[in-house]
């Protein structure tokens, strides 16, 4: 679908969310725009798996989220997906006693019968390590194979955005950095990419724009191109560990 030029791909406005009665998201704004690579970063609990749920229709939300020139509040996760916003959860876990290609199928199970097996073609053009594994079970992978196969599961239905709760998580630093090498791929592909990542350096090297989340707000918005972004970063995260430490205090 055509979107205006000045509207970014995504757009999310005054955005909160929670768990029931648990509010988690207080009024998020944030903005990704076609083909860029946007980092979300912030302390544990700050609300980051949270809002990419809230995004990808999973939890109930209030404010706008706007995808390629559509609300899609009132959508529901599959009718996101369809859209072309697809988000690769938090500790995602493959099928390991299926085969590594049969994964692949199945995450395409909705596309047209005629362009599945050209899809996940497609995929193992992008990653030639799972390819080399396509006939054996995905339990056959290593930990960054699978993670990567994970990522596949969700290219394979070419979404416009792709958003990844924290892809590195529990790999090796050889097997991170291929994981996240994957990210540089997508965006030379035009897929634009919302990344949680705890690993704040490499996020920073990978992504065009950051936000930091802390308590359920964004407490910082920059390009990673300005100068003074550590800096920033740091005093973003102080300021939660400080209002931490006075809560404790006043307690
Ligand atoms: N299913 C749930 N029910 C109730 N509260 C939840 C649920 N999941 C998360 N929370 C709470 O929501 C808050 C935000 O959690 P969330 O998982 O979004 O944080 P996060 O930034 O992704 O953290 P991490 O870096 O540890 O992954 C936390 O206080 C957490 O305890
Ligand atoms: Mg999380």
């Amino acid at each position: 679908m055509p979107i205006s030029a000045d509207e970014p791909l995504l757009q999310v406005a005054n955005l909160s969310s929670g768990y029931g009665k648990i509010v988690v998201l207080h009024g998020v704004d944030l903005t990704v725009a076609a083909g860029e690579v946007v980092a979300l970063l912030g302390p544990n609990s700050a609300g980051k798996t949270t809002l990419l749920r809230a995004v990808s229709g999973l939890l109930p939300r209030s404010g706008s989220v706007r995808f390629a020139g559509r609300d899609l509040l009132g959508a529901n996760a599959r009718e996101t997906v369809q859209a072309g916003l697809v988000h690769v959860i938090e500790g995602h876990r493959v099928f390991t006693q299926l085969a590594v290609q049969d994964n692949l199928l199945l995450a395409a199970r909705d596309l047209p019968r005629r362009e599945r097996a050209s899809r996940v073609d497609e995929m193992f053009g992008l990653f030639p390590e799972i390819a080399a594994k396509r006939h054996e079970r995905a339990a056959a992978l290593s930990g960054g194979q699978q993670q990567i196969l994970a990522v596949a599961q969700g290219l394979v239905r070419r979404p416009r955005l792709l958003m990844l709760d924290e892809p590195s998580a529990g790999l090796s630093p050889v097997l991170v950095d291929r994981v996240l090498e994957v990210v540089r791929q997508l965006r030379e592909t035009g897929t634009a990419v919302l990344l949680v990542e705890q690993l704040i350096e490499k996020a920073l090297a990978l992504a065009d724009r950051v936000y930091a989340l802390a308590r359920g707000a964004i407490v910082l918005e920059a390009r990673t191109s300005e100068a003074d972004l550590p800096l920033r970063l740091e005093n973003a995260y102080l300021a939660t560990a400080t209002t931490e430490t006075a809560s404790l205090a006043i307690r």
